[in-house]
């Protein structure tokens, strides 16, 4: 599909007066990152994620009709229960990107209120579930202007829209594996959204942990989009990008027969991988803590200790995922609790796992 068949052109504004839309929507962590973008929040590589289950955006949307269009989008927006004036100028320029596709959206006045499962600044992106829980209730409001849209319609414009707000909110919509960017090997793979991986994952997979480990919980010191922006003048950028590539044929392939080895291989990787492009960016810049590197070589150990399959991987900041199989779970918890959680702030780690996408 191409940009301009995600324009609606149908839609009947005189079927909503006032209403309220729900969705919550879920975090991913990429298992290859996605790390550089084009013009228009296209990816320079694909990227693969796994959905999570509770780390949870839930957003209610309330919409009023206008006697008038506005000129612009107007609308206000809460955040667990309070005006949050300092949000509202990144969802403006996600509004005003995607107004071109929803027209109606200066036919309504708009209240946004939202809140997270997951501590507030605990370091963990809400942008990808809060940008897709938001971009989920626009759908439904479209659907409602707009009965006859389909399922798959609705998924994948939801995705399209919800990465003109953040790259990886595109990954968010569905699950529990999701690839976003064109690939050649990956049949309908777009750089325009996300879609559900076309393959069966192999029951290893089933139920996947992740337990994130809170490392640091500041405000992150490089925002993504300015990391995103030093790929283009970087030295290593495109054997990178073919890397990433590389390594989406190769944990799809994985992920289809359960090689837990393979997959730790791959998924560490590429953790390093991306901060090690940070590290090596001009301005360079290191996110992660010396905790950080702490726990990764406590995991090391533990692995080869133990012969059991846990992994790490990285967002952009210093938290570490740790990933392991469902049928590992009691032993490995037991490791983090003696181990690990003396690394984190507060002790504080959350727990979730594999999960299957937008929730009502
Ligand atoms: O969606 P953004 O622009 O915040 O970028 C996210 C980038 C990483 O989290 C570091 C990697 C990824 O693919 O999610």
């Amino acid at each position: 599909m191409t940009e301009t068949s995600f324009i609606s052109k149908t839609f009947d504004i005189s079927n909503i007066k006032e209403k309220t839309f729900i969705s919550s929507a879920p975090s991913n962590i990429a298992l290859v990152k996605y790390w550089g973008k084009k013009e228009g929040q296209i990816p320079t590589n694909t990227s693969l994620s796994f959905t999570l289950n509770n780390c949870l955006t839930k957003t209610e949307l309330t919409c009023f009709r206008q006697t008038k269009p506005n000129d612009t989008v107007n609308f206000s927006v809460f955040f667990e229960g309070k005006l949050k004036e300092d949000f509202k100028p990144k969802i403006r320029t996600f509004l005003n990107r995607i107004l071109m596709y929803m027209p109606f959206l200066r036919d309504f006045k708009f209240e946004i209120r939202t809140q997270n499962t997951f501590p507030h600044s605990s370091g963990i992106a809400s942008s990808a579930s809060g940008m897709a829980a938001l971009s989920a209730c626009l759908m439904q409001l479209e659907k409602a202007l707009n009965p006859k849209i389909s399922d798959a319609y609705f998924n994948k414009k939801a995705s399209f829209i919800a990465r003109l707000g953040s790259g990886s909110a595109s990954r968010s919509i569905e699950g529990p594996v999701v690839i976003w960017g064109n690939h050649p090997k990956i049949k309908n793979s777009s750089d325009l959204y996300g879609i559900k991986a076309p393959f069966k994952l192999h029951p290893n997979f089933k139920d996947y942990c992740d337990s994130i480990l809170l490392v640091d919980k500041g405000e992150k010191t490089v925002l993504s989009s300015i990391g995103h922006g030093l790929m283009n003048m970087h030295p290593f950028a495109s054997e990178r990008f073919k890397q990433a590539n590389k390594h989406v044929s190769e944990i799809a392939e994985v992920l289809k027969k359960g090689d837990l080895k393979t997959f730790m291989a791959i998924v560490e990787s590429e953790a390093l991988t991306l901060h090690a492009m940070m590290m090596t960016s001009n301005p360079y810049f290191i996110l992660m803590k010396p905790n950080t590197l702490k726990i990764i070589n406590k995991i090391w150990e533990f692995r080869a200790s133990s012969g059991l399959n846990l992994c790490f991987t990285l967002d952009a900041g210093a938290n570490v995922h740790l990933l392991y199989p469902q049928n590992e779970k009691e032993q490995t918890q037991l490791f983090i609790k003696d181990s690990l959680l003396q690394y984190c702030e507060n002790e504080q780690v959350i727990n979730d796992n594999l999960g299957l996408g937008l929730q009502a």
